[in-house]
């Protein structure tokens, strides 16, 4: 950092002191979607001292809030920026007196910014899984934050509330090597291949669950298995893993529906879950998309799971996450549990918000 820069950043870092002692912990959040709402009720709802909302932002613009409320200024926000106006998903400019920022937000724009805003001191706590979810480069960027120091919080990012993250970085910090990671890591995709019997095409039980707010807009994005393989990245690097770009492989049968257009895409699956069913073991496996890593590489892959599989044992949407490490070795720690929607993700964030910054009372000196 030049001199210039330095002291720009000691200018910025003394505006925020001064907004602190006044206000309390200023806070960006970023994103007004479902996550953003659920976060807003339920800090209003706690309202934990000497936390203010000082700004809100999405595509479509941003908003500085001083007053008390965050709901009231998620309304706010709308009321300024209606859904008509003209998205542009790039970086926001942050204000200077966020000295927290919440990423709910699914951008690789904003998600490309966490190192440089934990580099100016700020925290940061996010749900989106962009950041250590992507590539080995941007992940290094971030990694080399954190090591001088930097607070972040993505304990939303895999299986909400589970704590499958922190887990394995406890593991890390103990010296105690973490040998393989598998799991149903995806709400979705579970409810999609639970329901599959070969009986109904697999186009139709997409459009049930995409009616039911359970997959992405272009619900491809969920069946291809990317947002899967970002959670798994995710996971591998908290267990200490170097992950390089083609670590992870992504079973072709699910890649395939991003060659086709949406319509199209699913029958085209039909054909191949046919085949599968016809490979059946037995008629209590499971059919499920499950995420293996070890440090040389993991996959993501279609699998019948025995009945007495641990990654079996799910009901519903629940995600499973179970980890060999040497103590747990024979018999694998399994986390299991509710894994996403948008109250689980806000509590998570809410979480690390407390952890890494808990609030102090407006007005104390730091
Ligand atoms: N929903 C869940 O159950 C769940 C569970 C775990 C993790 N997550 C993660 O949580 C995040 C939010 O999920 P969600 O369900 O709340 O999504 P959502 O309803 O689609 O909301 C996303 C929000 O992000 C905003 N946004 C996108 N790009 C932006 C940018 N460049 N700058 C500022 N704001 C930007 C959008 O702005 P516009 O409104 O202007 O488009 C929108 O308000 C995602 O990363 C998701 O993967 C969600």
């Amino acid at each position: 950092m030049s001199g210039f820069a330095a002291a720009l950043a000691r200018h910025a870092c003394a505006q925020r002191e001064a907004w602190v002692s006044h206000h309390g912990l200023g806070v960006a959040l970023i994103g007004t979607g479902q996550v953003a709402r659920a976060l807003a009720r339920q800090l209003d709802a706690a309202a934990p001292a000497g936390l203010h909302l000082a700004q809100v932002v999405n595509q479509r613009g941003a908003l500085d809030w001083q007053r008390p409320g965050w709901e009231a200024a998620l309304d706010a926000h709308a009321s300024e920026w209606p859904k008509t106006r003209p998205r542009q998903d790039a970086s926001p400019r942050l204000s200077p007196f966020a000295g927290l920022v919440i990423d709910a937000s699914a951008s690789d724009a904003v998600a490309a910014s966490h190192a440089e805003w934990l580099a100016a001191g700020r925290v940061v706590v996010t749900a989106n899984k962009r950041a250590l979810g992507e590539s080995a480069a941007r992940a290094a960027a971030l990694q080399a934050a954190l090591a001088r120091g930097g607070r972040y919080g993505d304990s939303a990012t895999v299986g909400a509330g589970l704590g499958a993250i922190a887990r394995l970085r406890a593991f890390v910090a103990c010296g105690e090597p973490v040998h393989e990671i598998a799991g149903v890591l995806s709400g979705s995709l579970a409810w999609l291949f639970d329901r599959f019997d070969g009986r109904r095409g697999f186009a139709e039980l997409v459009d049930e669950a995409r009616l039911l707010g359970l997959t992405e807009p272009d619900p491809r994005q969920d069946v291809a298995g990317l947002d899967v393989a970002r959670k798994l990245r995710i996971l591998a690097r908290a267990a200490g893993w170097r992950v390089d770009d083609d670590a992870i492989r992504i079973d072709p049968r699910l890649q395939r529906v991003l060659d086709a257009p949406p319509a199209q895409a699913f029958a085209r699956l039909d054909r191949e879950l046919d085949d599968l069913f016809a490979q059946r073991p037995d008629a209590d496996a499971r059919l499920a998309v499950v995420a293996r890593a070890r440090p040389e590489g993991g996959r993501i892959e279609l699998e019948w799971l025995a009945r007495d599989d641990a990654l079996a044992q799910r009901r519903g949407c629940e995600n499973c996450v179970q980890i060999r490490t040497r103590r747990y070795d024979e018999h694998a720690l399994v986390l299991r549990g509710p894994g996403a929607g948008p109250a689980l993700t806000a509590a998570a964030l809410i979480e690390d918000v407390l952890r890494l910054a808990p609030p102090r009372a407006p007005g104390l000196a730091a």
